[in-house]
């Protein structure tokens, strides 16, 4: 295949970062403590060449950038040994687990999370893949102009759902989601094809493409849902392709498992069991995962609101400073939890970052750096994070503020010590 990029070619070999910027920015963010300890990291490849083996196999937001979860894995791992990432979102360590060359555990509360992880670890027999295919495309030109009422009853309760998907796309959708999920046997097969079909849901709908959050695009027209579908299976099927063919190449076999639980209760592992955790909570204030995902939820017959009631509290975009209050909380449970699984000297790995609410800075890093010293965590080192300037998504825009660019941007990765 088509060579991963060597890990050094994604990072910034001199940093044009001052010494003065790093002070400020410790200073705002209320960690000046942790100065001696503080390094920057910044990634200067593109997203399109961080994209490689199955990470772009579904449009996540708020990903970890694959040389951070890997760097960590490096730096912090026992080659040979487990990492597990707890939040783990659409499965970004657990791919970088592979490439490092460690088995790995991911767990999420939200089943789409766990679904797509697990696709994108999984090889894949691509001829029954692609006979599963070409079944799903002949029957669904067959059914898709005269549905059963079984397809039908398929569309699920969406609130305002003609608000956000034309009848006939709903219908075609629902043809398209029957075919998948009970015409298919090999469950390899049909997690593949869930996920391809989810990755076209909000591309289907009336929703604006490419941002976390979701708005109304007045402006889209009914899609062809199975061009759309088609392109989607042709793009992951060639990346699967090069996937297969690179871990056949690696010989050597890291086992992965991925598991539908809250990272505050990970009651199929030890107390000190663990050898590295790696892991990206949600931010405050930012992206609640089942709102971002509830179309791709709800479409795939996922219990949505069973998910929200489990999330930690992140107070997605309710815009209340003293909120951070309650993510803090629910991140002391967490915490508590990676403290009791996690093998004595070793290390967890957190990428988090602050807030800005109306020019006001929340200054979530530190006040979670403080739970995490009571529970008995040290900290090992700090990186901060400097994303690229042009990254213009909606998440860093709540990142910054307007006359002063750039200082609040970073995130942190905080390496803590049991
Ligand atoms: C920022 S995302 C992780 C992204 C991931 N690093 C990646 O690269 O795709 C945070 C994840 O935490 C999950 N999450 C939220 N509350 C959780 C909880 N109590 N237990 C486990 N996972 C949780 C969300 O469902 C979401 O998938």
């Amino acid at each position: 295949m088509e060579q991963i990029p060597i890990q050094e070619s994604f990072w910034a070999t001199e940093s044009s970062i001052s010494s003065d910027y790093i002070s400020r920015v410790l200073k705002v963010a209320q960690l000046d403590a942790f100065r001696d300890k503080s390094e920057v990291w910044q990634i200067i490849a593109t997203s399109q060449k961080l994209r490689y083996l199955t990470h772009g196999f579904f449009r996540y937001y708020g990903k970890f950038p694959p040389p951070i979860a890997r760097k960590l894995m490096e730096l912090y791992g026992k080659p040979g040994g487990v990492v597990l990432d707890p939040m783990v979102g659409s499965g970004t360590s657990l791919v970088e687990a592979l490439v490092a060359g460690y088995k790995s555990i991911g767990c999420d509360v939200n089943p789409l999370s766990v679904l797509m992880s697990k696709v994108k670890v999984t090889p894949v027999n691509l001829s029954r893949l692609n006979d599963n295919f070409k079944m799903v495309k002949e029957q669904y030109t067959k059914k898709r102009r005269n549905p059963s009422q079984k397809m039908i009853d398929g569309i699920p309760i969406i609130r305002n759902i003609n608000h956000w998907f034309f009848q006939e796309t709903c219908e075609d959708l629902a043809v398209l989601k029957h075919l998948i999920m009970t015409n298919i046997d090999d469950s390899i097969t049909r997690d593949f094809l869930s996920v391809t079909f989810a990755g076209i849901i909000r591309r289907s709908s009336r929703a604006s493409n490419g941002m976390g959050r979701i708005f109304f695009d007045g402006g889209k027209e009914p899609p062809d849902v199975f061009a759309l579908f088609e392109k989607q299976y042709n793009s992951m099927f060639k990346t699967m392709q090069q996937c297969n063919d690179y871990l056949r190449a690696r010989g050597e076999e890291f086992p992965v498992s991925v598991h539908e639980v809250d990272a505050r209760k990970i009651d199929f592992i030890d107390d000190n069991e663990i050898e590295l955790i790696v892991t990206h909570p949600p931010y405050f204030n930012l992206y609640k995962y089942s709102r971002v995902f509830s179309f791709e939820l709800h479409w795939l017959g996922f219990d949505y609101k069973g998910i929200r009631d489990k999330e930690i509290r992140e107070a997605f975009k309710v815009g209340k400073p003293e909120k951070v209050d309650d993510y803090v909380e629910d991140m002391a449970d967490v915490l508590k939890e990676y403290y009791r699984i996690l093998k004595p000297n070793s290390y967890l790995g957190l990428m988090i970052g602050d807030t800005l609410i109306r020019d006001e800075r929340i200054c979530t890093t530190s006040k979670t750096i403080v739970r995490a010293e009571e529970l008995g965590f040290r900290v090992k080192k700090l990186y901060l994070r400097i994303p690229k300037f042009t990254e213009a998504t909606y998440a860093t825009a709540q990142r910054r503020t307007k006359k002063d660019l750039g200082v609040a941007l970073n995130d942190f990765v905080v390496v803590l010590k049991k």
